[in-house]
This record gives C-alpha cells, sequence and structure tokens, in this order.
C-alpha cells in the first residue's frame, strides 16, 4: 500500500530515488512522485499512472545536482488515482509523503481551512503536511513540528519529509504503517521495505512506532536515541529480481519447493519437529485449549486449509478467522487461546490490529511472518518466520503454500508433543511436508502444457466456479481468490455439496466449473456433484488424485495429480491452481504482477 523512499548524500539523488520506486512499485501503482532539493530549491515532479512515467517527466524536466531526495509510489484510499493527488505533498515550506490513513483529516481539515490554509487534493495525507507546516512555520524545530502535528493524528502513517531551510535533510517517523532507514557508503536512505534500498546497502535499522528520525548525508539519528542499531541483511538483490522469469509469479511459483524445504528445515532436528530456534518449547503447547488462526485474503485460506488438520492431529478447536472481522466481531477466548496471525508481508493492517487486541485479551501469540524484522513479527510473543524470500508478485504464492507447510509442521509439533502422535507418524507425517510435498509441487510445475490446454478451455468465460469438500474446498477458496486477483474473472469456490442449494442455477452450458478431489475418503460424493453439474451443461475440469481418476473418469479434461499421500496430493493441487490462474490472466492480456487496483502490502484498515 504505497512505497516510500528516500536519499540524503553524496551522489545524485533523483536517479536512487526512481531506481528505488520501480522496485517499490507492487506496492502501489497508480500515480508516483518524487522531490529533490536541486540547485534552485526543492523541486516537486508528480504525475498518475506508473515510474514510467515520472521518469518520462524527469527526461523532460531533470532536476540536476539534488543530493537529497523523497519518493512514492501510490495506492489511492482518499481521493482518485490522479496527478494533484499523487505524492509528494507541499504546503508552506514542508514536503512530503505518506503512507498510511489519517482518520480525522476531515476534522483537521476544517480547522486548517478556518485558519486559512487552501487544499489543492482530496487526501488525508495533505492534511498532515498542512499540520505539519503550521507547527514548522509557527517557529517549532522540525522534530517538535512533526510529535506536535502527528499527537493530533488518528490511524496510521510512514511519513518522509522535507522542510525548507533544513538542507538535504530529510525527516520520518512512523506509526503502523513500516519505514526503515539504511546506511550506504554514499549516504542515508529510507523506505517502506529492505528490497528497495538492496541495490544500494545491506546495513539497516527498523524505526519502531513513534520514533522520529532525522538523516543527513552525514548520518541517521533517532530522536531520544541517538545512533540506530543497525543489522545487515543476508538478503540479495538479485533475489529480488526477475532473473529471466516472464513474471515475477511465475518465478516465485516456480521457487515453492525450495521455499518449502527452507521454511521447515530449521525446525527438524532428527526427523522430528521442533520449534525451538523459535523459542518454542514443550511448556509453549501445555495450556492450549483452542486456536485462532487470523489473518486477510490468502493468509487467512492457508489458516483454513490447516485448521482441520490441527483439530484433527492436536484435539483442540481450530478456526481461521478473517482479521477485519476478528477485531469487530470477537468470538468467545479463554485463558488457552493461542492466536496465530499470519502473514506474509508482516504489515497488513488488519492482521496487526488482531495481534495487538489478542495481546491486549492478555492471549498468547504466534506470528507466520516472511518479512523479517516486521511489526507483526517484532510484536507476537512468538514468531517463526517462513524464509520464502522476497515476494514481488502481488499475487502471492510460495507465501501461502509456505504459511501452509509451516502451519502443518506446527500441528505436528504439538500432536507429538502432546503425545496424540507418537513418533513413528510425527517423523513419517514431516517426512511427507519436507520430501514429498516439494517433489509433488516440482513434479506439477513440469506439467506446464496440460495447464495451458485447461485454461484455453476456460480463459473466455465470463464466470467460473471451484467445488471441493474437505481441504479441496479450504484450496478452493484460494484457487478462486488467486484466478479473480489477476485474472479478472469472476469465480466463486463452493462446498461441492452446498452448490445445489441454489447457486447450481448460475450454471449454464458451457460454464467452467473446476473440482479439486484428493480427499480419498469424499470421491463418491465428488463424482456425483461432478455429474450434477456437468448434466446442467457445465465444462467440467477435474484435478484429482489418481485414485479417483481410475475409478471415475467423469470430467470433461481430468488433471492427474503425481501419486502421493494425502498431504502431498492438496501441494500438487495447489500448484495445478495457481498455474491455472496464471495462464487464464496471461491468455487474458493481463498485468500479472500487478493486477488493478491492488498492492501487495495492505497496510491501511
Ligand atoms: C493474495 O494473492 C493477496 N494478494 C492477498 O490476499 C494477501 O494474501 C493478503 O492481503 C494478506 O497479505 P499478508 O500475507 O501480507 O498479510
Ligand atoms: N492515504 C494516502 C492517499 O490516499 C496514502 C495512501 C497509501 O498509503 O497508499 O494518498
Amino acid at each position: 500500500m504505497c512505497g516510500i523512499i528516500g536519499y540524503t548524500g553524496f551522489e545524485e539523488a533523483t536517479g536512487k530515488v526512481t531506481c528505488g520506486l520501480e522496485i517499490l512499485e507492487y506496492r502501489g501503482y497508480d500515480s508516483v512522485g518524487i522531490c529533490a532539493k536541486g540547485q534552485d530549491g526543492i523541486k516537486l515532479l508528480k504525475t498518475k499512472g506508473r515510474v514510467s512515467s515520472l521518469n518520462e517527466a524527469l527526461s523532460k524536466s531533470p532536476i540536476d545536482s539534488a543530493f537529497c531526495a523523497i519518493g512514492h509510489t501510490r495506492w489511492a484510499t482518499h481521493g482518485a488515482p490522479s496527478d494533484t493527488n499523487a505524492h509528494p505533498h507541499n504546503v508552506g515550506r514542508t514536503y512530503l509523503v505518506h503512507n498510511g490513513i489519517i482518520e480525522n483529516y476531515k476534522e483537521l481539515k476544517a480547522e486548517l481551512e478556518k485558519g486559512g490554509v487552501k487544499f489543492l487534493s482530496e487526501t488525508d495525507t495533505e492534511v498532515g503536511c498542512a499540520l505539519i507546516n503550521k507547527y514548522y512555520e509557527e517557529g517549532c524545530d522540525p522534530h517538535t513540528a512533526i510529535l506536535k502535528a502527528t499527537g493530533f493524528m488518528h490511524g496510521s502513517y510512514a511519513f518522509a519529509i522535507m522542510f525548507e531551510g533544513e538542507d538535504n535533510t530529510i525527516y520520518a517517523v512512523r506509526k503502523g504503517s513500516p519505514l526503515i532507514i539504511a546506511k550506504g557508503i554514499d549516504g542515508y536512505y529510507l523506505a517502506s521495505d529492505l528490497t528497495a534500498l538492496l541495490p544500494f546497502t545491506k546495513v539497516y535499522c527498523s524505526l519502531n512506532e513513534g520514533e522520529v528520525v532525522r538523516l543527513t548525508k552525514d548520518g541517521a539519528f533517532i530522536f531520544n536515541k541517538g545512533e540506530p542499531d543497525w543489522k545487515v541483511t543476508n538478503m540479495s538483490f538479485e533475489s529480488a529480481k526477475k532473473g529471466g522469469y516472464d513474471h515475477f509469479m511465475l518465478k516465485e511459483m516456480n521457487e515453492q519447493p525450495n521455499a518449502i524445504k527452507n521454511a521447515l528445515s530449521p525446525r527438524i532436528k532428527d526427523g522430528l519437529p521442533d520449534f525451538s530456534c523459535d523459542g518454542i518449547d514443550d511448556s509453549f503447547f501445555e495450556d492450549i485449549k483452542e486456536i485462532h488462526i487470523v489473518a486477510c485474503g490468502s493468509a487467512m485460506h492457508a489458516g483454513l486449509l490447516a485448521a482441520p488438520i490441527i483439530e484433527g492431529l492436536c484435539m483442540v478447536p481450530c478456526r481461521s478467522y478473517i482479521a477485519s472481522e476478528y477485531r469487530y466481531n470477537p468470538p468467545f477466548t479463554q485463558k488457552g487461546t493461542l492466536v496465530i496471525i499470519v502473514s506474509q508481508s508482516g504489515e497488513t493492517a488488519d492482521s496487526l490490529a488482531s495481534l495487538r487486541y489478542a495481546k491486549s485479551q492478555g492471549l498468547k501469540t504466534l506470528g507466520i511472518v516472511n518479512a523479517v524484522e516486521t511489526t507483526i513479527a517484532r510484536e507476537a510473543d512468538f514468531c517463526a518466520y517462513t524464509y520464502a524470500g522476497p515476494e514481488i508478485a502481488v499475487a502471492t504464492t510460495k507465501g501461502y503454500t509456505t504459511q501452509a507447510s509451516l502451519l502443518y509442521l506446527f500441528a505436528v509439533a504439538m500432536s507429538f508433543k502432546k503425545g496424540i502422535t507418537d513418533k513413528e507418524n510425527a517423523k513419517s507425517l514431516t517426512e511427507c511436508l519436507f520430501f514429498e510435498a516439494p517433489q509433488v509441487v516440482e513434479q506439477t510445475l513440469e506439467r506446464g502444457e496440460e495447464i495451458k490446454a485447461i485454461a484455453k478451455e476456460i480463459y473466455e468465460s465470463q464466470s467460473i466456479f471451484y467445488i471441493g469438500r474437505g481441504l479441496d474446498y479450504a484450496l478452493s477458496q484460494e484457487a478462486s481468490l488467486k484466478l479473480k486477483e489477476i485474472s479478472y474473472v469472476h469465480c466463486e469456490a463452493y462446498a461441492a455439496g452446498e452448490l445445489k442449494h441454489g447457486t447450481i442455477s448460475l450454471i449454464e452450458r458451457g460454464t467452467p466449473v473446476i473440482a479439486i478431489a484428493t480427499e480419498e475418503a469424499l470421491f463418491d460424493k465428488m463424482d456425483s456433484n461432478i455429474k450434477e453439474v456437468k448434466s446442467r451443461g457445465s465444462h467440467t475440469v477435474l484435478i484429482c488424485t489418481d485414485k479417483m481418476e481410475n475409478a471415475h473418469a467423469c470430467a470433461d479434461r481430468v488433471f492427474v495429480l503425481p501419486r502421493s499421500s494425502r498431504i502431498g496430493g492438496i501441494f500438487g493441487a495447489i500448484l495445478a491452481v495457481q498455474m491455472i490462474a496464471y495462464e487464464v490472466a496471461r491468455l487474458r492480456g493481463c498485468d500479472i504482477d500487478k493486477p488493478r487496483n491492488l498492492a501487495k502490502s495492505v497496510t491501511v484498515e
């Protein structure tokens, strides 16, 4: 949800900022802008569109000899994407970029208007800028102006700010939205996430909530604290590049066999699950009476896939909740409710708010997070990283599979520690996850031609259905989200037995229905459900294990998954549905990595 970058140092700033913006573009891409301190003062350039549009504008009107600049790529929350609403915003002697939402901006705006401020844009951001400027122009130093102004703001923000009169200096502050600072040999940087800075440096520090920082070419200073506590990342710039693939999504799908192994290997000792590297010892499991998995979108779907496995193996109730509902319609909790927050980005606003809510209720919390050092990772009582590496495509693939595999391993760990699963079974389940799941994923990836043939048959449809039972229904929900998200084809996921209770009326001649059948015990029922839709004219595609195909080759097209256990089967099916979404989007000519209206990291509620 919008990307911020800033640089001050010894080298030209605009090239660095636009390079970082290109990397950050996955976070938001409806408008873009930069402001830089050149020879003739601070110059601002902003435009609707993508970084390429900004580069064009810069080639016509370059900002030379600028050694300090801030930039922004936007995902609009307040006001349509337009040149005027694009960031940076400028009021008086203050220029800033913002990620987040100032919830009480209307009240603040009315007050400022009474004081004579004229607003140009519809954004909440310009109001924040005007308020900081008010205190700055009244004579406060930048730090005090920022503290006074943010003291009146409700909501979330990461601000990077330049002031006239504070040459080549950037101030920044964050609350609820991510921001890191970094140190290079050529100066100092800030950004919404570390990947944007990997071409320049690996030395970084995450800012804590409420901290105000000042960057100059000579140093970084955190007010009331001093020199930042620098860390060095082991992430490489290569890992954040496309690496010869047509799309990041394709690259990330192909990374899944390794990603699953990376997620699991630190938690396997002597063939058994062991989460001690995450500070989780035997006592962790003792008092767990129930588990709530709380997350958004695909991360919530990973929870749906894991909850029945956790319940079955650990004999405690487990449910996956939508984070935006969790806080406002809170379910019953008790001493002994473990809340697991699942998030690839570690910054999703609703998931973070749910984490804070759970903590305020005194509940034990565990984060399953990919992006290292992010807010959810830092604030959860315990955190298990998925180690999937940077995920750039807006549609998550390796994020989801690593979340699901780690949750499964957690279930085996808990069941074993509680003495429900014996050592032999725990070992064999761990083996399935570590060896079989990545292998099945790999084998499915090799079947691109068959997936392309399925995609060809369905890509022109107005509406598609996914149906399944049990785990396959949970996966159908992810499959449907993936397809909608990147191909813009309407798609619904249905519990296979539920379709006939109303929705079957939407099936017309040729409507594609994709049935997922990896749950062996439910094959007969699935068979009947496929026949129900087929006899009403639908074009049926069946994704199933070899056991079902032999017995029931009932669909128009069948994709038989590699032979495997129940766990392996579901991972194969995950890949098949991701590949279908990718191929359909490709045939429809969609912008696969940056689907319309979306952004990678949703840092507003
Ligand atoms: C999935 O493809 C989506 N882009 C989206 O549903 C995503 O999973 C969701 O926004 C949660 O993000 P998080 O894992 O970063 O918290
Ligand atoms: N609320 C601001 C806007 O609409 C910032 C949005 C964001 O964080 O992406 O411009």
